[in-house]
């Protein structure tokens, strides 16, 4: 079945050696802040798992603190950063996750001014437009490092650089990039970053949070001073785990996603190209996430051909899954000026590493025989939204 999903940007399969080790690790069912033997194994395992992703990261395990999740990461930071700066302004992108974009006007309403970067239909951003509104107000700049959406890639270590010629704090939601390209915190040097772990075949519930030494972070959730008071609340110990395995395969995984698997994802473009007429790969000549294409199939709804497919037992998107069930057309494709019946002929495709040029092939077989009967159906003038009998 997972040579069906293709929907590895919304969540990622979870590795089988996870599945093998969760026994294991569920036997330290300890507290890790109880100082008594029953604390001592996950304590233990929580150490490990920490040191494994510091290692694949290239940073301090103190500089690590886990939490429940990429959204959390994010509003973790953002709300810190309004509460301890004396600066008031904010800069982040028109394209961000809800968990960015959504706690930004939170701080708006909190009195912050925000300002949001443009992108142009290549999905590149308005550096003109950020360097005019960095300011010595500006307090923090959060990026994401990789769109989910569309897979695009944004210059990290040069708007980091910007930011820091103001003295302003930058922040990456690097959920999408980690083990499918190279993630250089150091490099880049960026102050903080956000990471999940059910998007790297490990479990969901678990995120982490990168704060450089020395950077301000103020706990979100108040609790029993848990990750040295940067985190409340008892940890998720099972799913810290299981982060840090996967931690081990990331480098692997990394190689793997920026040669074979862009391969697979270029073959699959050019076949889309070769078999299915009126097909445009979203903002193609960018850099993109080696495992993402994001599609407009002209004269289809893209709600309709997700159902469709999904009765043929494809899983794909029409946007962040988030966001899916609502009649909306996704708000980033809408920013990157795509007209309404554009974003909503949408479709996004996202590859995994177990995926092989068989599947690609029969899901373009699939594709093109749903899509021509969609097709059919629009030019007859037949409503065919719910997509139950196509
Ligand atoms: C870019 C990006 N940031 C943040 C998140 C949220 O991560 P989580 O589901 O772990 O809260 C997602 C998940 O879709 C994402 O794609």
């Amino acid at each position: 079945m997972r040579g069906k999903y293709f929907d590895c940007n919304a969540t990622t399969p979870i590795d089988g050696s996870v599945g093998e080790n969760l026994s294991k690790w569920a036997s330290e069912w300890g507290n890790p802040s109880s100082i008594h033997w029953a604390g001592r194994g996950p304590k233990l395992l929580m150490r490990e798992a920490r040191q494994k992703l510091a290692s694949y990261l290239g940073v301090s395990p103190l500089e690590l603190v886990f939490t429940s999740g990429g959204s959390e990461s994010n509003t973790t930071v953002l709300k810190s950063i309004l509460k301890s700066s004396s600066r008031r302004h904010f800069i982040t992108s028109q394209v961000e996750h809800p968990s960015v974009g959504k706690t930004m006007l939170a701080l708006a309403a909190g009195g912050a001014r925000v300002d949001y970067i443009p992108v142009s239909r290549q999905g590149v951003l308005d550096l003109d437009f950020y360097h005019e509104k960095l300011s010595n107000d500006t307090a923090l700049v959060s990026v994401m490092t990789a769109n989910n959406e569309t897979g695009h890639i944004f210059p990290i270590p040069q708007l980091a650089q910007k930011a820091h010629s103001v003295g302003a704090l930058f922040h990456t939601d690097a959920v999408q990039a980690l083990a499918k390209i190279p993630v250089l915190l150091k490099d880049w040097q960026v102050d903080y970053a956000s990471f999940s772990a059910h998007k790297c075949y490990a479990l969901k519930g678990v995120g982490l949070l990168y704060a450089r030494k020395g950077a301000q972070l103020e706990s979100l959730i108040l609790g029993g001073g848990q990750e040295r008071h940067r985190r409340g609340g008892t940890e998720n110990v099972l799913g810290i785990a299981a982060f840090g395995h996967m931690a081990e395969r990331f480098s692997q995984l990394e190689k793997n996603s920026v040669t074979r698997v862009r391969e697979l994802r270029d073959y699959l473009e050019q076949r889309l190209f070769q078999e299915i007429p009126e097909i445009v790969v979203n903002g193609v000549d960018s850099l993109r996430l080696p495992n993402t294409s994001s599609l407009i199939i002209k004269n289809v709804d893209g709600e309709t051909l997700l159902m469709s497919l999904d009765l043929k037992g494809f899983a794909v998107s029409t946007g962040a899954a988030c966001s899916s069930g609502s009649p909306e057309p996704s708000p980033v494709l809408l920013a990157m000026g795509l007209s309404r019946t554009e974003a909503q002929s949408s479709l996004r495709i996202s590859l995994g590493s177990y995926h092989t040029q068989e599947h690609v092939d029969e899901f373009i077989a699939t594709l093109k025989v749903v899509v021509e009967r969609l097709r059919r159906l629009h030019d007859d003038g037949i409503c065919h939204q719910g997509g139950a009998n196509v």
